[in-house]
């Protein structure tokens, strides 16, 4: 971990300049907004979304009070060296077409980061984010029913850019950011437009069965591939070695009974396989 990050000094996160970093068919539309602080960039949009139009709109945080992760964890936020991001969607499908489609969230924004940047972003399922075997990042998807628009998506994405060390030291598990495996130096407003750049599209084209074609990318990024592995499900745990994922996004675990899909739950490595 160097010490002084590889980041551009400590330019706030704008909206003007994170539009200038973006170019795309689709992306015009988009409204960015950046706030200073909020409690949640994915909560602020859900309560948005009960009186306005969310849809298009890129809400980031320079930092976040109560930044959530899965399974209603803390994601630590601290201040102007990070991404905290939410982006609402109208979808037009119901929940359970949505198949994959946080797995994909994943593969676009590692594609688009490792272009820019050098890196070589892996993929832990469901949809965490890591670098050199340390998470680096995680994605977070709400859904919000509307009156007259259906199923809205709230997509929150957040990415360790240049993690101070004191912040650092209350996450519960290796971590890493961006600019310590970057060689050039990162602008956020650069890392934010990449992530948009990313999305919009994927998000606009999404139909049923879409996990088929980002299926080769998520192979390519998997973490666990071929590794020994336990699922935690509530209660129940399953245990077995990690094959990869099926059509669905489904991870395809080999247990002594057979192949099994899971839908769901938190895996971790095992036999000393730690992150
Ligand atoms: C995870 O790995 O557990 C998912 C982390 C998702 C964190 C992002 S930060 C922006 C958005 N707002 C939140 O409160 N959470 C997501």
């Amino acid at each position: 971990m160097v010490d002084t990050p590889q980041i551009l000094g400590n330019v706030c996160l704008s909206d003007t300049a994170i539009r200038e970093n973006i170019s795309g068919v689709g992306l015009s539309g988009l409204r960015i907004e950046v706030e200073e602080a909020l409690d949640s960039t994915n909560a602020a949009l859900k309560r948005r979304a009960t009186s306005e139009n969310i849809h298009g709109l890129a809400l980031f945080a320079e930092t976040q009070t109560a930044g959530r992760g899965r399974l209603g964890r803390l994601w630590v936020s601290p201040p102007k060296g990070n991404i905290y991001m939410s982006l609402g969607w109208c979808i037009g499908l119901e929940p359970s077409e949505l198949a994959g489609l946080s797995l994909a969230v994943g593969c676009a924004i590692g594609e688009g980061l490792d272009r820019e940047f050098g890196l070589n972003m892996q993929l832990k399922w469901p949809n965490d984010m890591y670098l050199a075997g340390k998470k680096c990042g995680g994605v977070l998807i709400d859904l919000v029913q509307s009156a007259n628009q259906g199923w809205i998506v709230i997509v929150g994405v957040g990415l360790n850019v240049a993690m101070p060390k004191l912040s650092g030291d209350e996450i519960d598990q290796p971590w890493t950011d961006l600019s310590t495996h970057s060689a050039e130096k990162l602008a956020r407003h650069e890392v934010g437009g990449r992530i948009l750049e990313a999305l919009v599209p994927l998000l606009s084209s999404w139909q049923v069965g879409s996990f088929g074609q980002w299926r080769e990318s998520w192979c390519r990024r998997d973490l666990m591939a071929g590794r020994e592995i336990s699922i935690q499900q509530g209660g129940h745990a399953i245990a077995g070695r990690a094959e990869g994922v099926d059509f669905s996004g489904a991870l395809r675990v080999v247990t002594h009974e057979g192949l099994t899909l899971v839908q769901s739950g938190e895996a971790s490595m095992l036999r000393g396989e730690t992150l």
